[in-house]
């Protein structure tokens, strides 16, 4: 295996390894899982690839997560991510598989605002628009590596609101549906995610995010605000230009990450899975004092 750097810092091609080759074998699964805690986001390309193929591969890294209610593919383990609408044509802007795609190209990391949230993401693109459709990520590691050190330390003891209808009342007031709201309580996590394999800290951070544990809201509100721009500054990041054939996973605990538009009559569809984060990722430490052994 091959481990090619991508990122402005982080990212790599893995090159000579195949999805079925890591679900299958030990060796093959730990490599890639070494250069996963090194490298935050890892490429994969012309891969044969399929649901099943998908499943058994994320597998490899923890318990996939069922699909929330309200998104395609609940209740299985499997999210699609798509602008094709039930008849086969592509949806109009205005609706809700559209308007998703929209909240989808805020910042943010994926299941923050989950009551386990997730260690890894495994997107493959099954069908790619002729241009645009990008996802770009940014390594939030190295943007807690680039604050002041009263500001690490500040954030180390700090803990973040998530909440799912936070994000999505960005794009659409009501896009977030009773159910979802019902489903997805807000959650409050430490601000900053210490990766237990290599020590390295990172902002946990996300357009989910909407307050501050012990700050009024606007301050804290400011607060995240000011961190999502520092974490995202211009050439920070790596725009991923997806081809047929291309899997990427990424590090939740470490990256943050939007999608990028495309032209709105083009077909695009993404399958994603999702690791959820245990023990062994970290998990235990990023809930704040008091609720460490209430859950
Ligand atoms: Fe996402």
């Amino acid at each position: 295996m091959d481990i090619v750097p991508l990122g402005p810092g982080f990212g790599a091609e893995l090159r000579g390894v195949t999805l079925s080759e890591v679900a299958g074998d030990d060796a093959a699964y730990a490599a890639v899982r070494a250069a996963f805690e090194q490298h935050s986001v890892l490429v994969f390309r012309g891969q044969e690839v399929s649901d099943d193929i998908q499943l058994a591969f994320s597998r490899r890294f923890g318990e996939p997560e069922f699909t929330k209610v309200g998104s395609l593919g609940t209740g299985t383990h499997f999210v699609r991510l798509t602008t094709i609408g039930p008849d086969g044509k592509v949806v109009p802007p205005d609706h809700r598989y559209a308007l998703r795609n929209r909240a989808n190209q805020l910042w943010h990391t994926d299941s923050s605002f989950k009551r386990v949230p997730a260690l890894t993401s495994v997107l493959s693109a099954r069908t790619v628009p002729g241009e645009g459709g990008e996802t770009e990520f940014v390594s939030t590691r190295l943007a807690f590596e680039r604050l002041a050190p009263a500001m690490q330390r500040r954030l180390e003891n700090s803990f973040a609101w998530h909440d799912y209808a936070h994000s999505r009342g960005q794009i659409a007031a009501d896009l977030a549906s009773p159910e979802e709201r019902a489903a997805l309580p807000p959650v409050c996590w430490r601000m900053v995610w210490v990766n237990p394999v290599n020590g390295r800290k990172a902002l946990y951070l996300a357009s989910h995010a909407y307050a501050v544990e012990g700050m009024d809201e606007a301050a804290g509100k400011k607060l995240i605000d000011e961190l999502m721009a520092a974490a995202t500054a211009p050439g920070t990041s790596y725009v991923h230009q997806w081809k047929n054939g291309d899997v990427v996973m990424w590090d939740n605990r470490a990256t943050m990450h939007r999608g990028r538009p495309w032209p709105a009559d083009q077909a695009r569809l993404m399958v994603r899975t999702t690791i959820s984060a245990s023990a062994a990722d970290g998990l235990e430490s990023m809930r704040p004092p008091g609720r460490q052994a209430a859950e």
